[in-house]
């Protein structure tokens, strides 16, 4: 568990925030993307017919795609290319003990105060943090309130600029559910939705270990959902209330702990670098208010459109986890050395990142817009996804020149059949090839083929280039190579 500022905290608290860019141009791109995302059907916002439903997504037909390949990029470069990596896929429900042996029921909170005109319910550090001051995440009720008492004049509600409102308690973020309890008083005794993944890890640790040939150092890989009752929705899919992390819990001897923590610090950057994620726009966070079981805490941040922000988090976590669980449990999580007989407590080194933040920051990367001259000599915005073509959601469309066609017709889906089974593949016959291919464009599709006459005559094809515009002529009996040599 790591509850903490998601912004720039070495700061001073209470001193002032320096507004780090231009907020109109960078709102601007977060709205395109946020518009291109709803249009293209990468993210709709969550029973958008019944108005929707804060803080809550739904990844449309592109953005599944998409989700999909980061995960199966974290895979594999975490299970796959790790020897001493295993996966896991724990239950999102677990026994409540779990939850108060890691401490989330008793510390895992955000400080809330409620407007008193419109009943609006704000996060203090956020509020604060619109007003230029920065709060502390360890500070107490009491701290925060004399906070927000020295800066009641720079702080307003963000829904009806008022300026009353009732002093902060601080809210805990696990979401509650009535699973297994029939009696109607469920909320005494409430099964959490799990707030992260690695707990599943943690109480699975003696499990792998009893079940498979892993010797620490080892690792174990998750990815799935977890649940927070974040209090405001903010900045599109950064801060979801029901999200997807890919979390890697590494066992490890105390002794080699930090060297473990730097291996995997160097690790994880390199991930984002073969995303295909600009290093300039990366960044690294140390963490100075450690909890107290920590070593260290670093996050990889990136620079998203609102500015830099958490993408990852790596901790050295000591042994906190498996000791906490072997205490409320009763069960002895320890290991024993088979070759030294040394029996310890292994420490953990964590690399917990998040699919909907990779996602944005991914998006985010690739939007480009360019200005093209059309063949008539008019000028064009075009906007394109320059995805890595890995990761792109579609990696061939195939086009009919006309749809009134038949011959043209039944040739492309022939190319199009030929390709599917190998290559996520679309076929288009909707309006003109331009308008095909400004929506390929726009969600990041790195080759469309055109079927056309000369298709009929002599079995070749254009293909055409997303970033170049270039098109080329090739057989059709080639392109299968084309695609294995220039995918990737
Ligand atoms: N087990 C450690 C842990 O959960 P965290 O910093 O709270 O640490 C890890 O979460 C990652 O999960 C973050 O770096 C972020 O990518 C993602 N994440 C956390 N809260 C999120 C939210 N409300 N919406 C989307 N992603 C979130």
């Amino acid at each position: 568990m790591k509850k903490k500022q998601e912004k720039d905290d070495r700061r001073t608290p209470g001193t002032s925030v320096v507004a780090k860019t231009d907020k109109g141009v960078m709102a601007g791109k977060m709205e395109k993307i946020i518009s291109l995302c709803k249009r293209r059907g990468f993210v709709f916002p969550s029973s958008e017919i019944y108005g929707g439903f804060g803080a809550v997504y739904d990844y449309g037909p592109y953005g599944t795609e998409l989700v999909n390949n980061i995960k199966t990029a974290w895979w594999k470069a975490m299970v796959r290319e790790n020897d001493n990596i295993v996966g896991l896929d724990s239950a999102i429900f677990m026994h409540p003990k779990v939850w108060e042996a890691s401490g989330h029921t008793a510390g895992f909170s955000d400080p809330l105060i409620e407007c008193r005109k419109c009943h609006a319910r704000l996060r203090v550090d956020h509020i604060l943090e619109e007003a230029g001051v920065f709060a502390d995440e360890k500070m107490s009720e009491e701290e925060i309130n004399k906070l927000l008492e020295e800066n009641k004049d720079k702080i307003e509600c963000a829904k009806c600029n008022c300026k009353d409102f009732t002093k902060a308690k601080k809210f805990n973020l696990l979401v509650k559910s009535n699973l297994g309890n029939f009696t109607g008083n469920w909320e005494e005794n409430p099964v959490y939705l799990r707030g992260e993944t690695c707990q599943g890890i943690y109480i699975n640790f003696k499990n792998v270990l009893d079940s498979t040939r892993v010797k620490v150092p080892f690792g174990i890989a998750q990815i799935g959902k977890s649940f927070r009752n974040e209090i405001t929705a903010r900045q599109f899919i950064f801060r979801k209330r029901e999200f997807e992390q890919m979390e890697m819990q590494m066992f490890v001897h105390p002794d080699d702990e930090m060297d473990h923590f730097e291996e995997w610090k160097e690790k994880r950057w390199q991930f984002y670098l073969d995303l295909g994620i600009k290093e300039e726009n990366l960044k690294w966070h140390e963490h100075e208010n450690l909890v107290f079981y920590a070593k260290a805490a670093w996050d990889i941040e990136y620079d998203f459109p609102f500015g830099f922000k958490e993408l990852e988090g790596i901790h050295a976590r000591g042994d906190y986890d498996l000791t906490q669980h072997s205490k409320f449990s009763g069960k002895d999580l320890s290991y024993q050395d088979p070759h030294t007989n040394e029996k310890y407590i292994p420490h953990v080194v964590e690399a917990s990142a998040g699919a909907d933040r990779t996602f944005l920051a991914l998006l985010s990367e690739a939007y480009t817009e360019e200005e093209i001259e059309k063949e008539n000599g008019e000028k064009e915005l075009r906007v394109v996804l320059k995805f890595p073509k890995k990761l792109a959601p579609i990696k061939v469309a195939v086009f009919p020149l006309l749809k009134n066609k038949p011959d043209l017709v039944k040739k492309a889906k022939e190319i199009y059949d030929s390709l599917k089974s190998q290559f996520m593949c679309e076929f288009d016959d909707n309006g003109n090839v331009g308008k095909r291919y400004r929506r390929q464009d726009e969600i990041g599709t790195p080759y469309c083929i055109t079927v056309d006459f000369d298709s009929l005559e002599d079995d070749t094809v254009t293909i055409r280039d997303r970033d170049t515009m270039k098109q080329e002529r090739i057989k059709a009996g080639e392109l299968e190579g084309f695609f294995n040599k220039n995918l990737g």
